[in-house]
């Protein structure tokens, strides 16, 4: 299969970087380098000193209350998002820190281990999160930073060292629910399967952008179901006055899933070496919804944000002065729009070394092995 074939010819090109680097070969870290890509499920503080709204930030409390010294970091938690537990997950003690954190000097070192680029409120198209919030930063501005940093790389290490490298690192991309928020709420006349499309070409353009870089081995979050969050459930019961998941949202997110996968296995085939894992979080979390308690957790509340206040913890914002739940681990979501520290461990857990219910066509342990 080209998929196999592939495969080989990204391990023979890493193998001969590995053969020269001995002593790295001991280290616990199952590849050299995590770099991530997206919005507020994987932002670790990009947003912090940018000119945003309080809505694209979380750097005030209550977010942060069970992160170690119950800090504020700017991530979208109360303690730490899928990107730090995927980066514990494959060996790093600590998670890549956010690009706009560091300096000219501090940027040189951290490199070789990983940077964050994620910006919550963010898509992959330009203007997403821009009217609402401010100055977030779009996947290609992402992309423009990396690609910054590749140069600086090559410039110290040589082209040589700097794609043996790229080709070990994982990339983990966690985009795409911005855009999809802000056509759904778009007034007038719409058509889902244009946008859609626009969205895979999106997705496919950074992904290939990436790849041209160095970059070879992907991960791939999908977009979950966004019309379950404590927020579209409100906005259900203010537009219909019903209960349960705000359905046009979960729609869009359940078929945009086969569409990113053909598009991933298309582009796997077209490019050589490259290689991917695509975490299915439409399936995963409609798995958590519907086996709220196993022998690895235990959700009590599947609907309300821990953080928060008036119907679903969605009506007022969690802040210094929200009402915050008893039962942190308990709660599937901690505020309106983004999940529990707890949750992104069965997250992080499940990308990494779940099944083929959740993760195709390998998960992100294999990935790293490859
Ligand atoms: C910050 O953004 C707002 C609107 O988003 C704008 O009115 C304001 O001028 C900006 N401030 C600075 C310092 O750029
Ligand atoms: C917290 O949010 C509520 C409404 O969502 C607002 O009334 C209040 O002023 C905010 N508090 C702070 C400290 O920002
Ligand atoms: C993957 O694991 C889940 C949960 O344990 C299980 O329900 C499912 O059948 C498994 N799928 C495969 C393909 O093994």
């Amino acid at each position: 299969m080209a998929n196999r074939a592939a495969s080989y010819v990204l391990a023979a090109v890493c193998l001969l970087v590995l053969a020269a680097t001995v002593a790295e070969a001991r280290h616990p870290r199952l590849v050299p380098a995590v770099f991530v890509f997206g919005d507020s499920t994987v932002d670790v503080g990009n947003n912090n000193d940018l000119n945003i709204s309080v809505g694209a930030r979380a750097n005030y409390p209550k977010y942060g209350v069970d992160f170690p010294g119950s800090v504020p970091t700017g991530r979208f938690s109360n303690g730490l998002n899928t990107a730090d537990l995927l980066a514990r997950a494959l060996g790093f003690k600590r998670s890549p820190p956010a690009y706009l954190s560091l300096t000219k000097k501090t940027v040189t070192p951290q490199m070789y281990k990983g940077i964050n680029f994620a910006s919550g409120g963010s898509g992959f198209a330009d203007d997403t999160g821009r009217f609402l919030f401010g100055e977030v930063i779009p996947m290609s501005k992402q992309l423009e930073y990396f690609s910054g940093v590749v140069k600086h790389m090559t410039k110290l290490s040589g082209a040589k060292k700097t794609s043996s490298f790229l080709c070990r690192s994982i990339f983990l991309i966690s985009a795409g629910s911005n855009d999809m928020f802000e056509y759904s709420a778009s007034p007038g006349p719409s058509d889902d399967y244009k946008f859609l499309s626009g969205l895979v070409a999106a997705y496919k353009q950074s992904i290939t952008a990436l790849y041209e870089m160095g970059a070879r081995k992907f991960s791939v979050i999908s977009v979950p179901p966004l019309g379950c969050l404590p927020s579209q459930r409100l906005r259900r019961l203010k537009q219909m006055g019903t209960q349960g998941c705000f359905d046009p949202l979960n729609d869009l997110s359940l078929r945009s899933y086969p569409m990113l996968a053909a598009m991933l296995q298309d582009l796997a085939r077209d490019l050589p070496g490259m290689a991917y894992s695509l975490a299915d979080a439409f399936t995963m979390v409609s798995f958590v919804f519907e086996n709220p308690r196993t022998d690895a957790w235990s959700f009590t509340e599947l609907e309300a944000a821990c953080c928060g206040g008036g119907p679903f913890g969605a009506a007022y914002a969690c802040n210094e002065t929200a009402s915050l739940c008893a039962d942190r681990d308990g709660h599937l979501f901690w505020d309106a729009d983004h999940p529990t520290q707890a949750v992104s461990l069965v997250a992080a857990q499940t990308i990494f070394a779940g099944n083929r219910t959740f993760v195709n066509p390998i998960n992100v342990r294999e990935l790293a092995l490859l």
